[in-house]
This record gives structure tokens, sequence and C-alpha cells, in this order.
């Protein structure tokens, strides 16, 4: 009684093994196992939801950096608004990678494939993969919609370096006969300009913040001038006035190099830039002494009124800025 009831013990579990075996090489799951497929479809479903979302934040924030850059172009709210749609679609990428992607690796020997028909279980393999994705459509309006955003917010900055930004920045305030005025708006007094300082003047009545308008003034003995012939009369009492814009990158020009003793220093008064130190010489018309800086400073010249007070005598000699940024007169 004993050896037959291990005898149908053994059949038993030779049964139980076998048979797992089979479903094991039919890649089905065992009783009692969740589908590998069915887990993959329970996680998509979840995940699918939170990349529309995440799809959606980026369109919509993109879609306030190319608002705000028309209507409010505040750089600290530009930033964020793009950092932010960048951030959400970042996420929504990540997202997308690790939970609607299967993660399974599989590695199974396989015989060499002798028929074309051999591949149909594999095409039902990666059909399979995908089936936990089931808002598509939904998916595919959403990447729409935070592509076009992205190519929004991408577009119109570039769009504003057009022919508008050209006009804008190719205006200058300078004409004959303007008043130069400090930041307060009070006209200049050529005897305020003092030997060995320099000051920043702009033009009576126009924008302080319009890249043509600031210049500094300084005054150096007249003697020493060495400005070409044309420009004789462009510095009233050795009092000269030149861009504050660096002709290199377009920083201001914040310092000034005067010599305590002009007589025994070989360099003589220059303005210099701190961004890389381009050196312009003012008794020359601004040249470049020193420095990356590819052209002079532009020079105004200058008049004082019947009041002592200083007066621009035309407009800039050249162009403010860079080279590259084109005609600014
Ligand atoms: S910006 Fe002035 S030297 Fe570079």
């Amino acid at each position: 009684m004993r050896g037959a009831a291990r005898a149908l013990w053994r059949w038993l579990v030779a049964i139980v093994l076998l048979r797992s075996g089979a479903l094991r090489r039919r890649g089905r799951p065992l009783p009692g196992e969740v589908d590998p497929s069915e887990r993959h479809a329970g996680a998509a479903r979840g995940a699918d939801l939170a990349v529309v979302v995440l799809l959606l934040a980026t369109a919509l924030l993109a879609a306030c950096f190319a608002a705000l850059f028309v209507l409010e172009p505040d750089t600290q709210l530009l930033g964020l608004a793009l950092g932010l749609a960048l951030g959400a679609l970042a996420a929504a990428l990540i997202v997308a990678g690790r939970r609607l992607v299967p993660q399974e690796t599989k590695v199974e020997e396989r015989p060499a494939l002798a028929r074309p028909d051999q591949l149909a279980p594999a095409a039902e393999q990666l059909r399979a993969g995908a089936e936990g994705i089931t808002r598509r459509r939904l998916l595919g309006a959403a990447a729409g919609a935070a592509g076009a955003g992205i190519a929004a917010a991408a577009a119109i900055p570039v769009a504003a370096l057009g022919p508008g930004i050209t006009d804008q920045l190719s205006r200058t305030p300078w004409r004959a006969g303007r008043r130069l005025v400090d930041e307060g708006g009070t006209p200049v007094a050529a005897l305020e300009v003092r030997t060995g300082s320099f000051l920043t003047a702009f033009p009576e009545g126009a924008q302080q913040d319009d890249l043509g308008a600031a210049v500094v003034v300084v005054r150096v003995d007249p003697a020493m001038l060495r400005l070409p012939a044309p420009r004789a009369g462009w510095a009233p009492e050795g009092i000269l006035a030149y861009s504050k814009i660096c002709t290199h990158a377009a920083c201001a020009i914040s310092l000034y190099r005067s010599p305590l003793n002009p007589s025994t220093e070989s360099r003589g008064p220059a303005l210099v830039c701190p961004c890389h130190f381009s050196t312009f010489d003012v008794l020359e018309a601004g040249r470049v002494e020193f420095g990356p800086a590819g052209r002079p400073l532009p020079q105004l010249p200058l008049a004082i009124d019947a009041a002592g007070v200083l007066r621009a005598a035309g407009s800039l000699s050249d162009a403010v800025g860079p080279a590259w940024w084109g005609d600014r007169r």
C-alpha cells in the first residue's frame, strides 16, 4: 500500500513539472502567476496619463514663454517659463521611457530561422508590448501640442532678431544741438568735466537705456590731442566724448587710465573696458591701443553753448557696439 502511494505521488510531481516546463517553453504564465504583459499594461495605464499631463504642461509653459516674450519680456519670467517647459518635457520623456516602454529583457536560445513565417511569433510579441498604451491618440495629441509649444518658444526669439530689431538698434538719439545731461537729467556744464576723471552723459530727453545713448566725457590738455584733421573742432577746451559701449562685445566702458604726470608717462589717458581690457586712446580718436576690440570707440563731436553747457555738435562718428550689430548711427 505504501509503495503504491509513493508511486502515485511521483507520478503527480512528474506531471506538474512537465506541465510547468511546457508552459515556460511557450512563454505563458504558470497558474497563479501574473502575465508580464498584463503587469506592464496595468503600469502603463497610469503612466500614460502622467505623460499626457506633463506634455500638456510643456505646451502650456512654452506658450507662456512665447506670450511673455511678446507682451512682457522680463528676463527672469522668461527663464522660469522656458526652464519649467523643458523640465516638464524631460519628465515626460523619462516617465514614457521608464514606464510606457516594456523593460523586460529575455534571452532564449533559438535555432536559426528557416522560413519567414517563423517571424510571426516575434512580431506578435512586439505588438503585445505596446498593448499597455491605451491612450495613444491622447498621447499623440499631447506630444504634438508640446512640440508645437517648444517650436514656438524657439522660433519667436529668432524672429525677433529680424529687420525690426536691426531698425531698433540702428537708432541713436544723438543729434547736433542736443544737450548732454547726467543720469538725473541735469545739463552737464563744461566746468564739471575735470582732468583725470570721467563722467557718463546722455542726450537730453532721450531714453537713457538706449544702447546708442550713453557717452563717456573726459577732459585732456588740448595740446596733447592727436585727432584727425576733420575732427579738429570736436573737442572744445580738450573735452572729448566717446560711446560708452565697447566695440568688442558691448560691455560698458567703466575705467579711465589717466597718468598723474603725463610728461613722464609713456602712455597717455585711455578708456578701458573691464571685460577683456580693450584700451582706447582718448587723444587719438578712440584708437584701440590694446585688447580684442576690432575698431575705435565712436566719438561724439562736442560744442559748448553760451551757458557753458556741453552740446552734441553732430551724431556719433561710427556705429555703436560690435561691428556685427550693424550700423547704429
Ligand atoms: S567687451 Fe570690452 S573688451 Fe571685450
